[in-house]
């Protein structure tokens, strides 16, 4: 058995505490055998908040996927280096196959423009990913933006959708994605918006696709973890709260599991 932690929407750089979380967080993370973080690594894009999370997470490193967030496109846009220049690879780590998707944009670089972009060649080149994938292997999409609607979240996101307004949208392909992922896939991890959230597709199915939204690990100071064996999941995730106080508190974090139905 292999365990994957999930982590998202650091925001180092936002304040002391965030740091702070993600130093208790790595210290947790000492034997669990393969982490992703799906973006939002930094608050302003900047080298230097980059370089504070290369610091902390150093004892992880090579066990470490991360794919960048539209906050890290921002100032000195080191979200562009984390992708090499491509939008779709694949990662191998842990005996899981992770199939990294940028769902960031240059728009992002106007902090206010936070939305995701995801065009059809985004859609065939993790079509042909997966195509590489034994179906028995653990699989996982690890991406930035939210692929079905969520309800907005803070005054601005709620102006976005009164509005009508891009900012507040999911990824206008998230649907098309997950047809692309029905039965080829396992996990779909992803962040952005700050409150987690979980859909099941094909619940019936003999492999089901899950969703996981982590929300952001280091405002509510915990994060998931997935036991996996054999290439599949081996029931629910768990939460890991590492510090001392809840924040906010652990019904946030336990959000019902919604069923959704692709046509
Ligand atoms: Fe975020
Ligand atoms: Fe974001």
């Amino acid at each position: 058995m292999a365990t994957l932690a999930h982590l998202s929407d650091l925001h180092l750089g936002s304040s002391a505490s965030a740091a702070r979380t993600l130093e208790e967080a790595v210290a947790a993370l000492a034997d669990t055998e393969l982490i992703v973080v799906t973006g939002d690594l930094t608050e302003n894009g900047r080298t230097a908040e980059l370089a504070a999370f290369d610091r902390i997470t150093a004892p992880l490193a090579d066990r470490l996927v991360v794919v960048p967030g539209n906050h890290d496109r921002c100032g000195d846009d080191v979200g562009a280096q984390l992708m090499r220049g491509v939008r779709v690879d694949v990662q191998v780590r842990g005996g899981c196959s992770i199939v990294r998707i940028d769902s960031t944009a240059p728009h992002n670089r106007v902090p206010w423009l936070s939305h995701g972009r995801m065009c059809q060649q985004v859609l065939e080149q993790v079509d042909v990913a997966l195509g590489a994938v034994p179906d028995s292997v653990m699989t996982v999409v690890a991406l930035h933006h939210h692929v079905v609607p969520l309800p907005a979240e803070g005054f601005w996101e709620q102006v976005s959708e009164v509005l009508h307004l891009p900012n507040h949208s999911e990824l206008a392909l998230g649907t098309e994605l997950l047809k692309v992922l029905r039965s080829r896939c396992d996990l779909v991890l992803h962040g952005h918006r700050h409150v987690p959230r979980q859909f099941i597709v094909d619940g019936d199915s003999a492999r089901p696709l899950r969703v996981f939204n982590a929300g952001s690990t280091t405002e509510l100071g915990a994060f998931r973890t997935f036991d996996f064996a054999g290439g599949r999941l081996l029931g629910d995730p768990r939460w890991h709260q590492v510090t001392p106080e809840p924040r906010p508190s652990p019904q946030v974090w336990q959000a019902p599991v919604c069923a959704l139905q692709l046509a």
